[in-house]
């Protein structure tokens, strides 16, 4: 499959994806940041994207005026279309605020399965702001994320141990001043017959438990030094911080917003190459509708996924035109190749598609 940017509403693309490139159940990836019911248009100045959601000047990038429930049935709509398109190890995340974000919750909840949800990831998108406003200062928004099943694709993430972390994980250190610490090599349950109930070393694992592996790997890492002896007689195996490849990821994530964006509320990079690692596969396709000035594409391409990008903005469109263009080239990274479709509104790809035409208008560029 070609990567794809489509201009126009994501209700006729989706279809569009449906219906004419035949993508149910294909889609291994989708991260959607919506409007979120602001009731705000959002505009361009001078190259330069407001941050608020109220301005009275510069090109308008997007109106965001659904709020309410009607904002809900919009969402829900794209969302049924959404489920078709991903595969059986498909996971969708939705970015959303604090304000409608729990109503979108219980409608995901219904489209998606309740037992699908697994996450509602904090994400720490500012600085503290002194705004005189009565309640708590904001520096959140929200994440929802739901697999498509029970076996997604989940590259496990993991994040470096800080100073402290080091320090307070591994308080020991080795006569060379490696630091480690140390967990013991039983676990709960016994075992009948199996190796792992057998003495090491002329010792029973406790009552009621078992030694975590066979007591020829138990000689080995004690041959190896691995194995750490109480005063009392008791073994513990031995984790060198070196041997670690970090902690894990919690939900609570700072990926805070660009300064200066160049579009409006144009998310943190990090943020998107983290979702894309974790889950999605290099033979993916990673959805992005509501796609805004790329972020979501430009992480996809770099990790060598497949990309489908829509937004119905023109300004939206030459952001993420110009976001992929920057891509620079490597040894593992080509500039991005894609196909450009519009799909006008007037003229709706089904009823185009009755014609016996692909589009309205398809221009099939390769930049
Ligand atoms: C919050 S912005 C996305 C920002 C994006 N995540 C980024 O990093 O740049 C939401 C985008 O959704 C687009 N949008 C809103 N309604 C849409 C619709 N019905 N079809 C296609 N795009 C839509 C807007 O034009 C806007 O660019």
């Amino acid at each position: 499959m070609e990567n794809l940017l489509i201009k126009g509403d994501n209700i006729n693309a989706l279809n569009f994806l449906l219906k004419e490139k035949n993508l149910k159940g294909k889609i291994d990836l989708i991260y959607i940041d919506p409007p979120f019911a602001t009731n705000g248009n959002f505009t361009i100045t001078d190259g330069r994207a407001t941050t608020i959601s109220n301005s009275k000047t510069g090109k308008l990038a997007y109106s965001d005026k659904l709020v309410g429930t009607e904002f809900i049935e919009f969402l829900r709509e794209r969302l049924i279309l959404l489920k078709e398109l991903l595969s059986d190890k498909g996971s969708i995340y939705l970015h959303i605020d604090y304000k409608i974000g729990h109503y979108v919750k219980v409608m995901m909840d219904e489209v998606f399965g309740v037992e699908n949800f697994r996450n509602d990831i904090t994400r720490i998108k500012c600085n503290p702001k002194n705004f005189k406003r009565i309640g708590y200062g904001n520096i959140k928004d929200m994440i929802l994320f739901y697999t498509k099943s029970k076996n997604p694709i989940w590259n496990e993430p993991k994040e470096p141990y800080t100073r402290e972390d080091i320090v307070r994980l591994f308080p020991k250190k080795d006569k060379n001043g490696r630091r480690y610490t140390t967990v013991p090599i039983h676990a709960p349950g016994e075992t009948q017959n199996g190796n792992s109930s057998k003495p090491f070393k002329g010792i029973l694992p406790p009552k009621g438990r078992h030694w975590r592996t066979d007591i020829e790997t138990l000689e080995k890492w004690d041959k190896e030094g691995l194995i750490e002896w109480s005063s009392t007689g008791n073994p513990r195996k031995k984790i060198y911080v070196d041997e670690r490849d970090g902690k894990r990821v919690q939900d609570i994530w700072e990926f805070k917003d660009l300064q200066y964006p160049t579009y409006p509320t144009e998310k943190n990079q990090g943020l998107l190459d983290l979702i894309i690692k974790t889950s999605s596969n290099e033979e993916s396709i990673v959805l992005d509708a509501f796609c805004g000035s790329g972020t979501t594409l430009k992480s996809a391409h770099s990790f060598g996924r497949k990309w489908i990008g829509i937004d119905k903005s023109d300004l939206a469109i030459e952001a993420t035109k110009n976001k992929l263009k920057g891509i620079s080239e490597n040894l593992f990274v080509e500039k991005p190749k894609y196909e450009y479709i519009e799909i006008n509104e007037v003229n709706p790809i089904t009823m185009v598609i009755s014609n016996g035409r692909l589009s309205a208008k398809n221009q099939n560029i390769y930049e």
